[in-house]
């Protein structure tokens, strides 16, 4: 047997539907074997899991690295944010491609995926549709069936830079219909976002705290309804990133309760933090946190709980889009013009776990489920990700439930300047994590390589993807018997 081997010892593997005692072996990069008393091949490192979880790496399927958004960049960069990632049990990404409006959808992608050699994660990508042309149609086709995008984003707020009418969202969700892509939505009502950003500003509020006010959760619940009509009407299937408050996951539930594929996900920040932070007196610290959708009054968290917790909700990331303090202070006299985006690529599992699992209200495999499988399921990465199983590729987490951090700025690994989750004490954290079967985060030691990340290409969905012929004989028109 080869000796690029690295052999798990004595822990107990999670996966998203059983949890029992097993080593494995990982080998050149996959999953070997899955069992008891695996002996070590000759020069096999070997990781000591006694007493703790073994689970598969992370998948963290909305982060922004380098974005260019807002007059400015995303401080981490490929490299730095995957590495973080590692610190914390994530091993893979979705990024997005965001062509300018006008810009074809290949030349971006191309662009993204120069960007993207660095990373030290494996990493796919969600192409976002901001306009509307033959050559998008074409190009969105070329993307599917040559590059491996399975789904196309769709901005319904940031109006008069990369938002979406809803002309190009119905001529878009078609096409990935056509293409066995699905649609995402970034739903928030941008008209209804644009005009209370006036209004409010009238009022002579022009610091952080503006921010929540410009963005009720109604203005999410408005897109979130729109975004799943029109996928119903076209019989596509949808993802709503970042769902924050009551009035979007009760939309999302109904839907479902209609029989609709509609999909939600939910950022960990969303889970723990209020809206409260928009009151901070200190501009810095206040616009450190604006992002969008905001973060939500209190009641609305528990919500966001139960949606993962009932299965209505399926899928966590971070939204990872990090803005230094300098970059922030674009808005300070204006809250329209603060760089929305915060970090959380490193935290996201620990702050899951720490609120989710310590608290009761997940089982140690719903979340799995929730940080990996689902999203490896949704976006046709299983069994190749999200999994322990034989041939599986070898991304894994090595998790002590009775490990203890303090989340800070002052020991995080990405390049921003501020931590969303500064000083939360947590319980259970990530020993070690495995990408393509090697050790790349070791008790403390980083040990993540430039450009090491592959590409994912993510195929098409398959037949029974398109539910738009049940949705043509529904809307046959009866005959009238005279
Ligand atoms: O505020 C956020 N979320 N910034 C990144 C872009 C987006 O809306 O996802
Ligand atoms: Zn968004
Ligand atoms: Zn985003």
């Amino acid at each position: 047997m080869s000796v690029n081997a690295v052999l798990i010892r004595g822990g107990t593997v999670v996966n998203a539907d059983r949890e029992f005692r097993a080593d494995v072996m990982c080998v050149d990069g996959k999953v070997h074997s899955v069992g008891e008393n695996l002996a070590a091949p000759t020069g096999a490192q070997v990781v000591d899991a006694g007493g703790q979880y073994v689970m598969p790496g992370g998948i963290d399927p909305h982060t922004h690295m380098q974005l260019p958004f807002m007059g400015t960049v995303a401080a981490d960069d490929f490299f730095s944010g995957t590495a973080a990632g590692f610190t914390g049990g994530t091993t893979s990404i979705i990024d997005f491609v965001i062509p300018d409006p006008k810009q074809g959808l290949l030349d971006a992608y191309r662009m993204w995926r120069g960007w993207s050699e660095k990373s030290a994660a494996d990493h796919g990508f969600h192409v976002a549709v901001t306009w509307w042309s033959d050559s998008v149609h074409a190009d969105m086709g070329t993307l599917v069936r040559e590059e491996g995008i399975n789904t196309f984003k769709h901005f319904m707020a940031y109006k008069n830079a990369i938002m979406c009418d809803d002309e190009t969202l119905v001529n878009s969700f078609k096409r990935a219909l056509e293409l066995g892509a699905m649609p995402t939505v970034h739903a928030e009502n941008g008209e209804l976002v644009f005009l209370l950003q006036q209004e409010v500003l009238k009022m002579g509020i022009t610091g952080p705290e503006g921010h929540p006010l410009s963005r009720p959760p109604m203005v999410e619940g408005e897109a979130v309804n729109r975004a799943i009509a029109i996928a119903d009407v076209l019989g596509v299937p949808i993802y709503i990133v970042h769902v924050s408050c009551i009035e979007a996951a009760e939309a999302i539930a109904r839907a479902r309760a209609r029989g609709q594929r509609v999909f939600g996900e939910v950022l960990a920040g969303h889970l723990v933090l209020d809206d409260s932070v928009y009151r901070n007196p200190d501009f810095a610290t206040a616009a450190a946190y604006v992002m969008s959708p905001p973060f939500r009054p209190k009641g609305h968290q528990e919500m966001l709980w139960r949606g993962l917790q009932s299965g209505q909700l399926h899928t966590t990331a971070t939204d990872h889009c990090v803005f230094c303090a300098p970059q922030k202070a674009a808005g300070k006299d204006d809250f329209t013009k603060i760089p929305n985006g915060c970090g959380g690529i490193e935290d996201r599992m620990h702050v899951i776990w720490d609120a989710g699992v310590n608290t009761g209200r997940l089982t140690p495999s719903e979340f799995v489920a929730i940080t990996s499988t689902n999203a490896a399921k949704l976006f046709n990465l299983h069994p190749q990700k999200g999994a322990i199983i034989d041939g599986a590729d070898a991304d894994i987490v090595v998790w002590d439930p009775q490990g203890t951090k303090t989340i800070s700025v002052k020991t995080q690994f990405s390049k921003g300047d501020f931590n969303v989750f500064e000083g939360r004490p947590i319980r259970g954290v990530a020993t070690h994590t495995l990408s393509q079967g090697k050790l790349v985060w070791v008790n403390g030691d980083l040990r993540a390589v430039r450009g090491a990340g592959r590409y994912l290409k993510r195929p098409p969905f398959g037949p029974n993807f398109d539910a738009s012929q049940k949705r043509t004989e529904a809307l046959k028109p009866t005959a009238v018997v005279r």
